[in-house]
């Protein structure tokens, strides 16, 4: 029987507490109703990393990135200002600019060379002379909202005249909530300074990477044998905000391979900001996680790592802490395959939750579930 997008929701029962709780079905997982209306909603509607501000500190400076599908790019006009604007131009839709980030004087179309400001305006038009009715000023790239928060642009998608009109508009600062803000006040990364980025591409849908970081550090001492050996298990804490989560693990400073050499200081703190950033910061280094859906069964997973030392000095020493995370990520890559094959089987609807271990993961599949809902209700 084909279940309808609405039954497919109503599978998951929010209410539940966690000692009573169950996963969200294997049918999220799977189904490409789901994905699309997760563009919708769960993308579309929320807050998402794009860029990183060091990379857009000089008028003309831009960035693109893509949100679900939607192509976008970011961009600091000639008066300073930082905005941002879906990367598709208005005369037959191409990608506008096509490198991943650089520095332009305008933003010249590829395909038939219309050219936009640096501000997003209609400039250049070439061989429109005797087209009527057309408005230049009409023509400009369309704007999305950006806003900034640490080291980060923001970027929100989601169209305000359309299905969520009836909604408040949640800015960034709200989406984020007075309590991570603040948390991240006082752990001042203005020191820490980006260092290199990698990216993994799984055959996994983006939930299963997301679950499998939310779950507790259940998974460490079984899969990651290297960093169970500098972690203290057994102290591992999870704390749930509105809509992120810390997992906090004290530190031990064992010798183990080369792992308690890149990963210093007494705690490890794993932040998750709903629904796909994470931010992992050791004493002087951070890294984030930006998982970025690309269809229901494939997931790209970007790696931007920091340190408070990038000189060429510390080169080697970053180097190798970068390297470690590339194992410890291999480790994670290979497991959320076996998931997502698991996830297709007839012998699996939904599982239970670890009490003690997986309180974030339940935080994660109800607010999903919220929007999701939303999405349908709308
Ligand atoms: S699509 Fe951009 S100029 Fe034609
Ligand atoms: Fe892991």
């Amino acid at each position: 029987m084909n279940k309808s997008v609405v039954d497919l929701i109503r599978a998951y029962d929010a209410f539940n507490p966690l000692s009573r709780a169950s996963t969200i079905p294997s049918s999220w997982y799977t189904d490409a109703r789901i994905f699309d209306l997760e563009k919708q909603t769960v993308l579309g509607d929320s807050w998402q990393m794009a860029a990183r501000f060091d990379q857009l500190t000089k008028p003309g400076d831009y960035v693109t990135a893509e949100i679900g599908d939607e192509p976008i790019v970011i961009v600091r006009g000639n008066d300073n200002q930082m905005r941002g604007f879906f990367n598709v131009c208005r005369h037959h839709a191409a990608a506008v600019m096509t490198e991943y980030e650089g520095h332009a004087n305008q933003m010249r179309c590829p395909y038939h060379g219309w050219t936009y400001s640096l501000e997003g305006e209609l400039k250049g038009t070439p061989d429109f002379n005797d087209v009527c009715s057309f408005n230049r000023t009409e023509n400009g790239l369309i704007p999305i909202e950006i806003d900034f928060w640490e080291k980060w642009v923001f970027a929100r998608v989601g169209n305000d005249e359309g299905r969520n009109s009836h909604e408040t508009r949640v800015t960034l600062h709200e989406f984020l909530g007075v309590d991570l803000v603040e948390q991240f006040r006082k752990l001042d990364l203005a020191n820490l300074h980006w260092f290199e980025r990698r990216s993994y591409k799984l055959s996994c849908n983006w939930k299963v990477f997301v679950d499998n970081y939310l779950d507790g550090g259940y998974h460490v001492p079984h899969l990651h044998k290297g960093l169970d050996s500098v972690l203290d298990y057994s102290n591992y804490s999870i704390e749930n905000g509105e809509r992120f989560c810390l997992q906090a693990s004290p530190m031990f400073s064992r010798d183990h391979e080369d792992v308690s050499a890149s990963r210093k200081g007494s705690r490890a703190l794993y932040y998750w900001l709903y629904p796909n950033f994470m931010m992992n910061l050791y004493e002087g280094a951070l890294d984030t996680n930006l998982v970025r859906p690309i269809t229901i069964d494939r997931t790209e997973v970007i790696f931007d790592f920091y340190f408070t030392d990038v000189s060429e000095a510390a080169r080697e020493r970053n180097l190798a802490s970068v390297n470690v995370g590339d194992r410890i990520q291999q480790e994670d890559l290979d497991i959320c395959e076996s998931v997502q094959r698991g996830l297709n089987s007839r012998a699996y609807d939904a599982g239970r939750l670890s009490v003690r271990r997986e309180a974030g993961e339940h935080l994660f599949h109800r607010i999903l579930h919220s929007d999701l809902k939303a999405g349908v209700e709308d």
